[in-house]
C-alpha cells in the first residue's frame, strides 16, 4: 500500500511516499527559512503563499523521487492541525481536492501524532506504551502512547514552547531564524553552569512546562551586560541547559508514574544533541528504552504523517469533504 503525506502546518512544505508503515520511498522538503529570517520568526502571511506555490511541485517530485505517478498512489494523508491556520489550509484543501479528483481516500492528521510516531520511520522500534515527548517550536507536550492511534496528553506547556524559547533567545543574541541549531552551535563553546537562569518546576505533581521565565531571565541579563561584551557562548550553554533540565525531569516523572519501558522524542528541539544525550543518560540510570528519530525525522516532515495517516486509515478513519483544519491538537 502506498501513502502520499503531505505537510504544511508551519513553514515548510512537505510531501513524502510510503510503503505500508515500514519503506520511506521519497521524503521532500522545501524549506521558507530564507524568506523568514529577516523577521527573526515565522510571518504566517507569507508562509500561506509560499505553501501555495510550493505544495503541487514538492508533490509531484516525492512522486518522481519514488518513481511513480498519482495513479499509484492508494491513499492520501495530510496534516489537518495544529499550526498556522492560512498554513494548514493550503495542504489540506490541495490533498481534499487531489483525493476527489483522483477518487483517493483521504486521511487528516493531527501533527503531534506524526511527531510522537516519527521514530517508526527508524530501524529500532519502541514497543506500546512508551512516553513521548514532543518538543517543537509551537509545542512542548509529553503524552503517554498506548497505540498508533491512542494517545494520551500528560502534560503540556503553558505559555512558550521550548524551540519559539530557543528562538526568541536566538533573537536576543542577534542570530538568524531558526535560532535552535545556533543556539545550540554556540553552546558547544560555552560552560553551561557558567550562569545560573532559572528551572520552571510548577506545582510538585505537575508535568507541564513554562519556558518564558527562562526566556525573559536571559533577556535581563544581556540587558544588565555591558555593549558588546557579551558571553554569548555561556549564555547559550547555560540557557539550553536549563530548558534540558527541565525537558528530562519532567519526562522522568511522567516515565516512572505511568511505568512505561521506553521514552520516545519527537519534534525539531529533539535533534538538539545536549538534550538526546542527557535523555540518554537518564534512561540509561533508569533502565529504560531511549529511541529518538534522525534530525531529518524530528523537524517537520511529511514522512511522519504519511505513517500517522497510514494506522488512522487502517482503524476506519476517513476525511469527508467538508472537514475543516483546527489550530488546537485533538490529542487528549
Ligand atoms: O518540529 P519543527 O520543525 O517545527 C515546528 O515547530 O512544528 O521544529 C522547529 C523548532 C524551531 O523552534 C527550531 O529552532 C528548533 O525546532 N530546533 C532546535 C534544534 N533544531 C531545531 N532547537 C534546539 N536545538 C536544535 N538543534
Amino acid at each position: 500500500m502506498l501513502t502520499l503525506g503531505i505537510e504544511s502546518s508551519c513553514d515548510d512544505t512537505a510531501a513524502a511516499v510510503l510503503q505500508d508503515d515500514c519503506t520511506v520511498m521519497s521524503s521532500v522538503l522545501s524549506s521558507q527559512d530564507s524568506v523568514h529570517n529577516k523577521f527573526g520568526g515565522v510571518v504566517p502571511e507569507l508562509a500561506a503563499r509560499q505553501h501555495l506555490t510550493a505544495v503541487h511541485p514538492v508533490v509531484n517530485q516525492a512522486l518522481a523521487e519514488a518513481d511513480i505517478t498519482m495513479e499509484d498512489i492508494d491513499l492520501i494523508a495530510v496534516t489537518q492541525g495544529p499550526g498556522l491556520i492560512g498554513s494548514l489550509l493550503v495542504g489540506f484543501s490541495y490533498a481534499k481536492a487531489l483525493a476527489w479528483h483522483q477518487n483517493k481516500p483521504c486521511v487528516g492528521v493531527d501533527h503531534m501524532s506524526g511527531h510522537i510516531l516519527s521514530v517508526f520511520l527508524e530501524e529500532e522500534k519502541p514497543d506500546f506504551p512508551f512516553t513521548a515527548l514532543t518538543v517543537s517550536g509551537g509545542t512542548t507536550s509529553i503524552f503517554l502512547a498506548r497505540s498508533f492511534t491512542d494517545f494520551t496528553l500528560l502534560g503540556r506547556t503553558r505559555d512558550d514552547a521550548a524551540g519559539e524559547a530557543f528562538d526568541k533567545v536566538a533573537k536576543i543574541l542577534g542570530m538568524p531564524y531558526p535560532g535552535g541549531p545556533n543556539v545550540s552551535r554556540k553552546a558547544l563553546e560555552g560552560r553551561s553552569g557558567e550562569i545560573a537562569f532559572p528551572r520552571a518546576w510548577l506545582e510538585d505533581d505537575s508535568l507541564d512546562f513554562s519556558f518564558s521565565g527562562v526566556k525573559t531571565a536571559v533577556l535581563n541579563y544581556c540587558n544588565n551586560c555591558r555593549q558588546g561584551d557579551l558571553p554569548i557562548e555561556d549564555i547559550c550553554a547555560s540557557f539550553q541547559e536549563a530548558v534540558v533540565e527541565v525537558l528530562v525531569e519532567k519526562t522522568r516523572r511522567a516515565a516512572l508514574k505511568y511505568n512505561t519501558a521506553s521514552v520516545v522524542l519527537g519534534g525539531g528541539v529533539s535533534a538538539n544533541g545536549r538534550l538526546r544525550e542527557a535523555m540518554g543518560q537518564m534512561c540509561l540510570e533508569h533502565s529504560l528504552g531511549f529511541f529518538a528519530p534522525r534530525p531529518a525525522y524530528c523537524t517537520d516532515n511529511a514522512a511522519m504523517i504519511a505513517f500517522s495517516g497510514y494506522h488512522l486509515f487502517r482503524s476506519g478513519r476517513r476525511l469527508e469533504l467538508d472537514d475543516d483544519v483546527f489550530s488546537r491538537s485533538s490529542l487528549g
